[in-house]
C-alpha cells in the first residue's frame, strides 16, 4: 500500500503553506480590515469585493451529501485540469520521477507532465480499449507516481473494466486516479465509494459536463483526507471563484433539472447512434458510456474538414493511436444532432471520393 509521506516531493514535506487573512481568522466578525479589499463594494449587481471561502466549505458539503463522500475527502479545483497539475506537481520530481497513461486517453495528463518536466511512459490500451494491468506493472519501478485511468475513457467512451482498475489500484506502488468526468452518463457507482479501501486512490469528477456548467470551471478530486491536505497546502489560497461557488451550490440545489439532462442526453445518444450506424460512410460506431461517441469514416480529416466548412466542429482523432480513421461526436441537442447527420449525409453525395 502507498505510503503517502514517501510519494511526495521531499522539499514539499515541511513546506510552509500560504496562510490567507481568511486562514487565519475564523469565526463571526462585522469589521474585516484584513485582506486590503475595497469596502465599498462594486460595479457589478452583486457584491464580488470580499476573497471567497478558500476551502468552498458549503459547496463540499452540498456536495459530499449529493455524493455521499465526506467533506474531508473533497478537494475543489479551477476544474479538474488543476487538480491533475496539482498532483502531478506535488509527488513527480522534475527529470526524475514519472507517471503512466494508458492511450488513447485524455490528453491534459501528459501536457500537465510535460509543462512540469516530468516523464510520461505510454501503455496502450488493448484493442477492444481497456487497461492491460500486466503490461502496466511491468513498466513500474520506483519513480513511478501515478497512474492515470479515465473512465470513461476520453475519448473511445467506454468504462474501463473495474477487475482490472482494482488490481491497478492494488498492485501499483503509487498513486491511481480515476479520471470520472463523464461518470454521469455511464449509470454506474463511483469509484469515490471505495476510498476507505484504498488510500492511494484518487477520484476526479467535473462540474463540466452533465452538470452542465463548463464555463464556470468547477473540477473534483475526492481522496482520503492526508492526500486532500496536500493538495490543498500547495493549491493558490483562492482558487475557486466566489461566483463559480454560488453557481455549483445553486446547480445542487437543483440536481433534478441535471438528471433529467442527463436522460434526455442518453435518449438522444441512442437516436444518434442508431442514425450513425445506418450511413453508408460510418464504418463502425464504437460503444459508449459517456456523452459522445467515437465514428470510423475512411478519409476522417476529409470529413473533418467538410463538417468544419458546414459550421459543424467535432473532434478528428484519426492520428491518435488505435483511433486510426475516427471523429469523437459529442451528443449535441436534437437539432444538433439533426444538423450533423444531415451534413454526413450530404458529404457522401457531395465529397466522397470513390473508394476503389
Ligand atoms: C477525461 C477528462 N478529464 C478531465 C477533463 C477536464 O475537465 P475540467 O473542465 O473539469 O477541467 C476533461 C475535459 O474534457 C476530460 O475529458
Amino acid at each position: 500500500m502507498a505510503d503517502l509521506e514517501k510519494l511526495l516531493r521531499p522539499h514539499l514535506r515541511k513546506l510552509v503553506p500560504y496562510a490567507s487573512a481568511r486562514d487565519e481568522f475564523s469565526g463571526e466578525a462585522a469589521v474585516f480590515l484584513d485582506a486590503n479589499e475595497n469596502p465599498l463594494g462594486s460595479a457589478t449587481a452583486e457584491e464580488y469585493n470580499r476573497y471567497p471561502d478558500p476551502y468552498q466549505q458549503r459547496v463540499k458539503h452540498a456536495l459530499a451529501r449529493i455524493k455521499n463522500v465526506k467533506e474531508n475527502r473533497i478537494f475543489l479545483g479551477n476544474g479538474s485540469d488543476e487538480a491533475i497539475d496539482l498532483l502531478i506537481r506535488a509527488f513527480c520530481e522534475p527529470a526524475k520521477d514519472h507517471i503512466i497513461i494508458l492511450p488513447p486517453t485524455y490528453g491534459m495528463y501528459k501536457v500537465s507532465a510535460d509543462v512540469n518536466n516530468v516523464e510520461v511512459k505510454e501503455v496502450l490500451l488493448s484493442a477492444d480499449y481497456q487497461p492491460r494491468p500486466d503490461k502496466i506493472l511491468e513498466e513500474v519501478n520506483e519513480h513511478s507516481k501515478i497512474l492515470f485511468i479515465c473512465s470513461p475513457n476520453n475519448p473511445t467512451g467506454n468504462l474501463q473494466e473495474s477487475g482490472a482498475i482494482q488490481k491497478l489500484v492494488e498492485s501499483f506502488p503509487g498513486l491511481v486516479v480515476v479520471d470520472e468526468a463523464y461518470i454521469d452518463f455511464a449509470g454506474v457507482d463511483s469509484w469515490a465509494q471505495k476510498l476507505d479501501d484504498y488510500p492511494n486512490l484518487i477520484v476526479l469528477q467535473t462540474f463540466s459536463k452533465a452538470w452542465g456548467l463548463a464555463a464556470l470551471r468547477l473540477g473534483i478530486a475526492y481522496a482520503n483526507p492526508e492526500l486532500i491536505s496536500i493538495l490543498n497546502k500547495i493549491k493558490p489560497p483562492y482558487n475557486v471563484s466566489e461566483l463559480t461557488q454560488e453557481r455549483a451550490l445553486e446547480a445542487m440545489s437543483n440536481i433534478d433539472k441535471m438528471n433529467a439532462q442527463v436522460s434526455i442526453i442518453l435518449h438522444e445518444r441512442s437516436i444518434l447512434m442508431e442514425a450513425l450506424e445506418e450511413l453508408p460512410l460510418v464504418e463502425k460506431v464504437y460503444p459508449t458510456d459517456a456523452n459522445f461517441v467515437m465514428v470510423k469514416v475512411p478519409q476522417a480529416r476529409r470529413v473533418y474538414d467538410f463538417l468544419v466548412k458546414k459550421g459543424i466542429i467535432v473532434r478528428d482523432r484519426s492520428r491518435v493511436a488505435l483511433c486510426e480513421g475516427c471523429l469523437r461526436i459529442t451528443v449535441g441537442s436534437p437539432g444538433e444532432n439533426e444538423q450533423l447527420l444531415l451534413q454526413l449525409a450530404a458529404y457522401t453525395s457531395e465529397e466522397a471520393e470513390p473508394t476503389h
